[in-house]
């Protein structure tokens, strides 16, 4: 039997995650939205486009959460994406009663899916999520350090005049302003990129990456970004399903780990079918580990708000 993948919120992210896991063949797609007729529009199309493309994926379009019935994972893209002028933080009561009400029909519908939360503020959302699904945390987990060390290593191999294939990234933290590029475990094929970019220049990249979604935002003007991160949130549907045991960073839910309790922020941890299989503990210089914590505050904040 095929697999089957759920994307909740057929807007800009959840259309493209469509797309992608269309292309990849990854299982069956159902793209499920409250707009009537939307998600069938879209869905319609992506099948439209196989022929071309050369996927043969099933595509579904719905306003039906019965549809998502046994879906092996759930990609929630529902909500509401900044505009100009807002933060993510902003976002957060309205999206979490959103969540609130998808969560509930995953529970119903898909009772052994793995949850990828795209929905801002991420890492709030992820913990919402959690707590509302009753799931074991392996299998709630919230995408942010994918793309932002996407963000990352572009900026980086830009800098470097070399391929981006070849940067490998780090980004800890909350996505949010407070993130934490990690420098000291980014290199460029095995080479630390310290070496090859000045300190001053890094700096500047850094700061770039933590502003990287909202350098989108004022551009677009009309919403965010949604490539970068439906690529991202298919990388991490595809490492559970091919149990491909992928090094990653993700937003869990700590209890303990890097001093953490009772909060979700971006960690390294190994993704395969058993969803978040490990979190890694990297040994973090003082400053590193104070830079993490400060984010952590932020979002155990916006938790205690809710
Ligand atoms: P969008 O506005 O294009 O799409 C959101 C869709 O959710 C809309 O089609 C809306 O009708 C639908 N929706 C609202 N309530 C729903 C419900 N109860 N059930 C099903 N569908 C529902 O927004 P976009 O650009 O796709 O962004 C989606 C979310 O992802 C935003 O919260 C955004 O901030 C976040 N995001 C997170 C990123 C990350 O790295 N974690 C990166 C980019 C976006
Ligand atoms: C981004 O980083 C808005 O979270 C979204 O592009």
């Amino acid at each position: 039997m095929n697999n089957k993948v759920a994307v909740i919120g057929a807007g800009n992210v959840g259309a493209t995650a469509a797309l992608y896991l269309a292309q990849k063949e990854m299982g069956d797609v159902v793209l499920v939205d409250i707009v009537e007729g939307m998600p069938q529009g879209k869905a319609l199309d992506l099948m439209e486009a196989g022929p071309v493309l050369g996927y043969s994926t099933q595509v579904v379009g719905t306003n039906s959460f019965a549809d998502i019935e046994g879906a092996d994972v759930v990609v929630i893209t529902s909500g509401l994406a900044r505009v100009p002028g807002m933060t993510r933080l902003d976002l957060l009561k309205k999206n979490a009663a959103i969540i609130k009400s998808v969560v509930e029909n995953i529970s119903k519908y898909a009772p052994g899916s793995f949850i990828i939360m795209v929905t801002n503020p991420v890492d709030v959302m992820t913990y919402h999520a959690l707590k509302k699904s009753g799931f074991k945390r392996e299998r709630v987990f919230g995408q942010a350090g994918v793309l932002d060390g996407s963000r990352f290593a572009c900026f980086i191999a830009d800098a470097i005049g070399v391929s981006m294939q070849d940067v490998r990234a780090m980004v800890l933290g909350g996505h949010g302003d407070s993130m934490v590029p990690l420098p000291r475990y980014t290199t460029v094929n095995g080479v630390a990129v310290s070496e090859l970019i000045e300190k001053d220049k890094l700096e500047k990249i850094i700061e770039r990456t933590r502003k990287a979604g909202g350098e989108i935002v004022s551009l677009l003007k009309t919403g965010s970004a949604y490539y970068s991160p439906a690529a991202s949130s298919v990388h991490m549907v595809e490492a559970v399903l091919k149990d491909k045991k992928s090094f990653l960073s993700a937003s869990v839910c700590l209890r303990g780990e890097y001093g953490l309790e009772d909060v979700c922020v971006g960690v390294p941890v190994k993704v395969g079918q058993g969803g978040i299989e490990e979190i890694i503990e990297l040994e973090l210089s003082d400053e590193e580990r104070a830079a993490l914590h400060a984010s952590a505050a932020v979002y155990k904040k916006s938790i205690d708000e809710l």
